[in-house]
């Protein structure tokens, strides 16, 4: 097993020399992928220490290539890089006609690959990734942490995006203790790796309701590992790209730390802007908060955090406690 886990490294170090010359050597890779990157304000030192590239749009340029060289048909399906065509049995790259980004472990090493199209539309979905194989398992990966994880540590704080290019712009801009959770669906696997550099999370979802939702959701798989949670919402159609693009690093930093708010904070704010004095929809927002605050295992830290939320709500902290007790029956 261990000989069949390096044939997979061996052949995604392959694939990646391959994408990073095609789209740095070929004229097609140049004028549509490294085009495409530049257009988004990548810089090319960026693009290379992220080693991204570009596939042809073409049916099985890389499968060709590495058959010839000498990589077996299983390590082709097993990394994902060749999808097998059911009627007649012969292998097509699953990534054509799009930038690609390398997804890395601790190390460095590829893991995985995630394409993108050059224009969105209906046709086909923005990303297709690498499925899950012997070498990547998406819930325990966090696209970026082998570029970021010094930085968590040194900084003792993480900032989580949704992203590839989030991680890449900030980045870019010199904000570097960050990684991406690769989509909304963020899990314990993925927070349990951070922790092994910081206790610290600040979850940077897209200003959207997908994203709103996903930071909910975030907030209390944070606390129930134990660890401290804050939530940056970006502006409305925002993503930390494009606001650190349109904005610089600087002023992007400025945000964020104006912008952070701890989850009683951010949750309060949020809940309570619609209700007014709707004293239904109050009492709602009370008990969601009440109800993040019972997933912290540490009940003197939940403690100090009821106190919070008392001031912050204007509620009596004992109504706050007998709430929360119910809360942590329940969950027993
Ligand atoms: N994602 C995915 N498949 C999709 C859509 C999204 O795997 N069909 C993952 C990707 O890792 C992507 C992340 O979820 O980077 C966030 O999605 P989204 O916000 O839609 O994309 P952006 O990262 O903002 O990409 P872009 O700026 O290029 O549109
Ligand atoms: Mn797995
Ligand atoms: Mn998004
Ligand atoms: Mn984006
Ligand atoms: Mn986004």
């Amino acid at each position: 097993q261990k000989d069949e886990r390096e044939n997979l490294f061996a052949l995604n170090e392959y694939a990646r020399a391959y994408f990073g010359e095609t789209l740095f050597e070929t004229e097609e890779g140049r004028d549509i992928g490294l085009a495409y990157f530049r257009e988004r304000g990548f810089r090319d030192e960026t693009i290379k220490k992220f080693q991204l590239g570009y596939s042809p749009d073409e049916w099985e340029p890389l499968t060709r290539k590495a058959l010839a060289e000498g990589f077996r048909e299983e390590y082709l399906i097993g990394t994902g890089l060749s999808v097998k065509n059911a009627e007649k049995g012969s292998l097509y790259d699953r990534f054509r006609g799009r930038v690609l980004f390398p997804i890395h472990n601790l190390t460095g090493r590829v893991i995985g690959f995630g394409g993108r199209v050059l224009r969105t539309g209906a046709k086909t979905a923005k990303y297709v990734n690498s499925p899950e194989s012997l070498i990547y398992h998406k819930s325990d990966t966090l696209y970026g942490i082998f570029y970021g994880r010094n930085k968590i540590r040194e900084e003792d704080s993480c900032l989580l995006v949704e992203g590839y290019t989030d991680v890449i712009s900030l980045h870019q801009s010199g904000i570097e203790n960050v990684v991406a959770s690769s989509g909304t669906s963020l899990t314990a696997g993925q927070i349990r790796l951070i922790s092994r550099y910081t206790k610290n999370i600040t979850i940077l979802y897209d200003g959207d309701p997908a994203g709103i939702k996903a930071s909910l959701r975030g907030i209390d798989m944070i606390l129930e590992e134990g660890m401290n949670v804050k939530v940056v919402l970006f502006p409305e159609g925002h993503d930390p790209d494009s606001f650190v693009r349109k904005s610089g690093g600087a002023a992007c930093r400025e945000y964020i730390k104006a912008n952070q708010k701890d989850f009683i904070l951010f949750k309060a704010d949020l809940l309570l802007a619609e209700t007014a004095n709707d004293p239904i929809k109050r009492a709602t927002a009370i008990s969601e908060i009440v109800e993040s605050i019972s997933k912290i295992p540490d009940s003197i830290k939940a403690s100090v955090f009821v106190a919070e939320a008392s001031r912050i709500l204007q509620i009596d902290e004992r109504a706050l406690l007998t709430e929360l007790n119910k809360l942590r029956m329940k969950q027993l």
